[in-house]
């Protein structure tokens, strides 16, 4: 019903839609797309997300298309050499659903995680930020951010190499002890420590790198995209901004 109404309307407009008898179609998580989400029937990708739901408390935030990107995204920087960074961590859904994806198991390589596990830095927030320290009082306060810290280790307690680091970010950051970060994946939905990190990092970056932003586009969060883009012009790079509303750099 909702979808005969939906294309109704956009060819009301003009647009041709195609095929959509076929589709189920992906509504969820701020995109609606009658485009394929057939990673959704992989079943390397189930197993990868439900794991990582388990990771969460076993509450699903119907993020399928944003952790598809990250396992992309994770998958081609393990073809570089380098360690894993997250920063922004809560309780591990989309890193442990790499984790799981890849059957974490080279020595040579460890998955740095780190998190206050306690919210965010609240003077970390700049004014035009407002939005966010909102919604983020709000998690605070449903519960949606983890603290208990013991918690997350024993989530990740199977995988050897997985270093969970309690601490803000940046001071944190002097506690990563990884020569070359082949990945960087950042959450924290607050401007400051992600430039910080990002450019904490970039210099042990190598070409093939990624690093990917969780929260690069998302809405209500104009000022982060803004102040990547400052950042990364400054790095010499540019992030690509994606429908989920991630945003990409590929070093
Ligand atoms: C949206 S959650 C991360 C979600 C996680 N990446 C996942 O896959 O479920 C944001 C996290 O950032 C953390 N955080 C916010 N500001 C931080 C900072 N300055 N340093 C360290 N952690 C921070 C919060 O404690 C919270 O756990």
């Amino acid at each position: 019903m909702l979808k005969r109404w939906v294309r109704g309307w956009l060819e009301s407009r003009g647009y041709v839609v195609f095929n959509t008898r076929s589709l189920v179609g992906y509504a969820q998580d701020g995109l609606f797309t009658f485009n394929s989400d057939h990673f959704r029937r992989d079943a390397a990708f189930r197993a990868a997300y439900a794991r990582g739901v388990r990771a969460n408390g076993r509450v699903d935030p119907g993020t399928e298309w944003r952790v598809h990107i990250a396992l992309w995204a994770a998958g081609l920087a393990l073809r570089v050499e380098g360690d894993f960074v997250e920063c922004g961590v809560n309780g591990g859904l989309t890193s442990t659903a790499i984790l799981e994806r890849y059957g974490w198991s080279d020595p040579a390589r460890r998955f740095w995680l780190v998190d206050t596990f306690a919210g965010p830095v609240w003077e970390q927030f700049a004014q035009a930020e407002g939005g966010r320290v909102e919604a983020a009082h709000d998690a605070m306060a449903r519960g949606a951010y983890v603290t208990d810290v013991e918690r997350v280790r024993a989530n990740f307690a199977q995988w050897a190499g997985v270093e969970v680091v309690q601490g803000a970010v940046p001071e944190a950051l002097a506690r990563v002890q990884a020569e070359r970060v082949a990945f960087l994946h950042l959450d924290m939905n607050c401007a400051f420590p992600e430039r910080a990190a990002l450019e904490h990092f970039w210099p042990k970056m190598p070409a093939g790198g990624v690093v990917l932003f969780d929260d690069y586009a998302y809405f209500g969060n104009e000022e982060l995209a803004r102040t990547i883009d400052e950042a990364a012009r400054g790095l010499g790079a540019e992030v690509v901004s994606l429908p989920t509303g991630q945003g990409l750099i590929v070093r």
